[in-house]
């Protein structure tokens, strides 16, 4: 059985917080955004009003509606303005310890009841739960980068999560817009057990193969049918993002195919992060 969500809370607004907001507003959820500084709510808030008002220049979203949405997104500074809130998700910075500092100090602040939603990638949504008193509350809601855009979210139960809790972040993901699928709490759930390796892979062939990211891309663009090929995809998730979860796969599960190729690391040291850096495999403006 699922429970009432009227307002929901957003832990970080970078570029996945960001689009779980836009999410929840065009949704019509009342939405609190957190953020260290507020600067950085502003420059969310901008993306998000960027990103509607584009929808409306292309006729799928009404200016009014567009306005309504934008106003139902508060900004704050201050953990203790998500009193109110009935599912607090984090898409703070992907550190088991930022995660628990996130958890502990939310428990402290929302009602006995509230759901506390885990955006991670990688890490285990067990271990964050861990520091709560109440760890049934806790479940994982895993976005996908753009959030907007990809029409997944894995909802992730983890060991003592409540049945109700993850029923509530199903039907949550589906008001979203999202087609959620259930799983349990397993190094990399269900889509990134997949992908990691497999985009590892697509960087070792570069150097085996001696083929250019742009051929490789097209390679895998043209004869796998992928959306986009694997080192532009790299580049919009973040190398920073995809090395850390290959990591903390390989760490978790000792396959050789999780941990991240040299190239990778060697991008990671260097700052070639990609989109957000201004260049990774490709360059930006
Ligand atoms: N937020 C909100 N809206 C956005 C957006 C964003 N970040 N990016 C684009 N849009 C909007 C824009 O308004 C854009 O229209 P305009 O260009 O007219 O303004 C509109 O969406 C469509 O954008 P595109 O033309 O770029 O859309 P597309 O049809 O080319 O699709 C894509 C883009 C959805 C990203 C597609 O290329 C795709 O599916 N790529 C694969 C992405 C993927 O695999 N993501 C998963 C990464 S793995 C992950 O996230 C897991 C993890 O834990 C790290």
């Amino acid at each position: 059985m699922s429970r009432e969500v009227r307002t929901i809370g957003v832990v970080g607004l970078g570029a996945m917080g960001a689009g779980i907001a836009q999410l929840a507003v065009e949704a019509g959820l009342e939405t609190v955004g957190h953020e260290l500084e507020l600067s950085r709510g502003e420059q969310a808030r901008e993306r998000i009003a960027h990103f509607l008002t584009r929808k409306v220049e292309k006729g799928t979203l009404a200016a009014g509606d567009r306005d309504a949405a934008i106003a139902r997104l508060r900004l704050t500074d201050d953990l203790a303005s998500l009193a109110e809130c009935d599912v607090v998700i984090e898409a703070a910075f992907e550190d088991l310890a930022v995660k628990h500092q996130v958890f502990g100090a939310l428990e402290r602040i929302v009602a006995p009841d509230a759901i506390l939603a885990a955006n991670t990638s990688a890490l285990s949504v067990t271990e964050i739960a861990s520091v709560l008193v109440r760890p049934e509350r806790a479940v994982g809601m895993h976005f996908f980068n753009p959030a907007p855009l990809m029409p997944l979210v894995e909802i992730v139960r983890a060991e003592r999560t409540a049945t109700d809790v993850a029923a509530t972040a199903h039907a949550l993901g589906e008001r979203l817009g999202k087609t959620p699928i259930d799983c349990f709490d397993t190094p990399g759930f269900v889509v990134n057990r997949v992908l990691i390796p497999l985009l590892n892979d697509c960087v070792r062939v570069l150097d085996e193969a001696s083929v250019s990211p742009r051929d490789l891309d097209a390679g895998l663009e043209r004869g796998a049918g992928w959306p986009m090929g694997p080192c532009a995809l790299l580049d919009l998730v973040g190398v920073d993002v995809h090395v850390h979860a290959g990591e903390a796969l390989y760490e978790k599960l000792r396959e050789p195919r999780m941990a991240p190729p040299p190239r990778l690391v060697r991008m990671l040291k260097a700052g070639k992060l990609g989109r957000k850096s201004g260049e990774g495999f490709y360059t930006y403006d």
